[in-house]
C-alpha cells in the first residue's frame, strides 16, 4: 500500500510506479535520510510531539535500519518510490505503527531538500581533500623543476622562456580558486530546510534551530517557499565541478600534447598509460584524454540542472527529482577524475634537455634584446623594430641570435654592446623576471613559500 493511498480508488498503474520512482538514483542518500529523521525526531521529542520513549524506539529502529542496508540485509522497493519512502516503510515495518509518527510536520520536500544538501556536504568534503592532494603534489613537483627550463608559449608558438615549475604553479593556481569556489559554495549550501514542509511551513512548534545545531548547519531557510525549491547549491556545485574539470582538462590537454613525439616533454608511466590492440609500438594518454572528455559530462550536468530549474514555478515540482541524477554523475565524475590525476602527473617523467632545447630555439629571448635596447633609451617600439629585424637575418642566415658576432649585431644599433650576450642568455631571461608573478626561480621558490603556508592553513580549516 502506497504512503499516500488515502484518496486513491485504483492501484498505480506499473508503468507510472517505474516512472515515477527514484529509488535507484537516490537510495544512496540513505545515510543522511536517516541522519535527518534522527534529528527530526529528536526535536520533536525535545518540543513534546513525540514522547522520550517513542522517540528512542525511532532513533534505535533508524539506526537499526542503517546497520541493515550497510550489512546488505535490508532491499529498497520501487513501490515505495524513492529513498525517503523506502526508510519510512522499512522503520513502519520494524517498530510498527510508531514508524508514522516519524513524517509529523515533515513533507518529502524540505526531507529531499536536507538530504541533499547533507550528501553534497559529505563529498564537498571529500572533494576538498583530493584538491589538497593535488596541490601538494604540484608544489612537490615544482619545488623539484625551479630551474627546468622550458618554452612558454602563445598561440601555441613559442614566446619566452620560463621554467616547469612556474607553468606548473599556473595550475596551482587554478585550483586554489577552485577550492575558494568550493568553500564559497558550501557557505550557502549549509542552510537548514526542514520546517519548510511542503511550501507553506507547518503549524506544529518545532524548534528548527535544534535541528540546525544537531545537523551543523550555520542557519535556517528563511522562507519556507524557497526553502523546499532551492536548488542554486546543486547548481553552483556543478558550476565549481564544470570550472574544475575545465582546468584539469587544460591540463590533460597539454600533457597529452608533452607526450607526443614531436614535443617529446614528458613520458607518462606504464602504470597511467594504455596500449593499443592493434599497433604493438602504441602507448597512449589514455587517462588525460578521458579526463579531457569527461569535462563535457560535468557541463552537461550543470547544463542539465539549469535547465530543469528554468521555468519551475513555486514551490516543488517534480522535474526536481531528475536533479539527483545530474548532480550525482558532476560528484562522482569530478572525483574520479582528480583521483587519478595526482598520481598520473606524479609518475610522469619529464625530459628536462628536450625542454631547455625548445626554449633555446624559436628566439624566444628576442624580447630581451628589445628590452636590451630600451633599458638603453631606445623607446620601445623602436627596440622591437630593431630586434625583429635580427630575428629576420637570423632566420635568414640559419642562426640564432646569441651566435650573432657583436659586429654583426652592432649593424643593427650603435647601442649594443659586448654585456647583450649576457642579455640573450636563456637563464638570465628568466632569472632576471624576478617581479612578483614572474619566472625567475627565486621568485618562484618565494611563490612556493607562501604556496606551502596557504597549504598548510587549507588543511587545517
Ligand atoms: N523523490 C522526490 C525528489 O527527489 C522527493 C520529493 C517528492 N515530493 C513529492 N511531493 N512528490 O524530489
Amino acid at each position: 500500500m502506497k504512503l499516500w493511498s488515502g484518496r486513491f480508488t485504483k492501484a498505480t498503474d506499473k508503468l507510472t510506479e517505474d516512472f515515477n520512482a527514484s529509488i535507484a538514483t537516490d537510495s544512496r542518500m540513505y545515510r543522511q535520510d536517516i541522519l535527518g529523521s534522527i534529528a527530526h525526531a529528536n526535536m520533536l521529542a525535545k518540543q513534546g510531539i513525540l514522547s522520550a520513549a517513542e522517540c528512542d524506539q525511532i532513533v534505535s529502529g533508524l539506526e537499526e535500519i542503517r546497520a541493515g542496508i550497510e550489512a546488505g540485509q535490508l532491499d529498497f522497493t520501487v513501490e515505495a518510490e524513492d529513498i525517503h519512502m523506502n526508510i519510512e516503510t522499512l522503520l513502519t515495518k520494524k517498530i510498527g505503527n510508531l514508524g508514522k509518527k516519524l513524517h509529523t510536520a515533515r513533507s518529502r520536500n524540505d526531507q529531499v531538500a536536507l538530504d541533499v544538501r547533507l550528501y553534497l556536504r559529505d563529498e564537498i568534503a571529500e572533494l576538498r581533500k583530493l584538491l589538497l592532494t593535488l596541490e601538494e603534489a604540484l608544489l612537490k613537483l615544482a619545488r623539484e623543476h625551479t630551474d627546468t627550463i622550458m618554452p612558454g608559449y602563445t598561440h601555441m608558438q613559442r614566446a619566452q622562456p620560463i621554467t616547469l615549475a612556474h607553468h606548473l604553479m599556473a595550475y596551482f593556481e587554478m585550483f586554489r580558486r577552485d577550492i575558494g569556489r568550493l568553500d564559497d559554495c558550501t557557505k550557502r549550501l549549509l542552510s537548514m530546510p526542514l520546517g519548510s514542509g511542503a511550501l507553506a511551513a507547518t503549524s506544529f512548534p518545532l524548534d528548527r534551530e535544534y535541528i540546525r545545531e544537531q545537523l551543523g548547519f550555520s542557519e535556517v531557510t528563511r522562507n519556507s517557499l524557497d526553502g523546499v525549491s532551492d536548488r542554486d547549491f546543486a547548481i553552483e556545485f556543478c558550476s565549481f565541478a564544470s570550472i574544475m574539470m575545465m582546468h584539469l582538462s587544460r591540463f590533460s590537454e597539454e600533457l597529452i600534447i608533452w607526450s607526443t613525439a614531436e614535443f617529446s616533454f614528458i613520458e607518462f608511466d606504464d602504470a597511467f598509460s594504455t596500449g593499443s590492440s592493434i599497433m604493438p609500438q602504441k602507448k597512449n594518454p589514455d587517462i588525460a584524454e578521458l579526463v579531457r572528455g569527461k569535462t563535457g559530462r560535468v557541463y552537461g550536468d550543470l547544463l542539465t540542472l539549469l535547465t530543469l530549474m528554468k521555468s519551475l514555478p513555486l514551490a516543488y515540482n517534480k522535474d526536481m527529482q531528475e536533479d539527483k541524477e545530474a548532480l550525482f554523475d558532476a560528484v562522482d565524475t569530478a572525483k574520479k577524475c582528480l583521483l587519478v590525476f595526482a598520481p598520473m602527473l606524479m609518475t610522469s617523467r619529464f625530459n628536462k634537455s628536450q625542454m631547455a632545447e625548445s626554449a633555446r630555439g624559436s628566439f624566444t629571448n628576442a624580447t630581451d634584446l628589445a628590452d636590451y635596447l630600451a633599458a638603453k633609451g631606445l623607446p620601445f617600439r623602436d627596440a622591437h623594430e630593431t630586434a625583429g629585424r635580427a630575428v629576420l637575418f637570423c632566420i635568414n642566415n640559419q642562426l640564432s641570435l646569441e651566435e650573432l658576432s657583436l659586429e654583426q649585431l652592432q649593424q643593427f644599433s650603435g647601442l649594443i654592446d659586448d654585456d647583450v650576450y649576457k642579455y640573450l642568455d636563456i637563464r638570465e631571461c628568466i632569472s632576471r623576471r624576478i617581479i612578483r608573478g614572474g619566472p625567475a626561480p627565486e621568485t618562484v621558490k618565494t611563490a612556493l613559500q607562501e604556496a606551502d603556508k596557504w597549504l598548510e592553513e587549507m588543511k587545517n580549516e
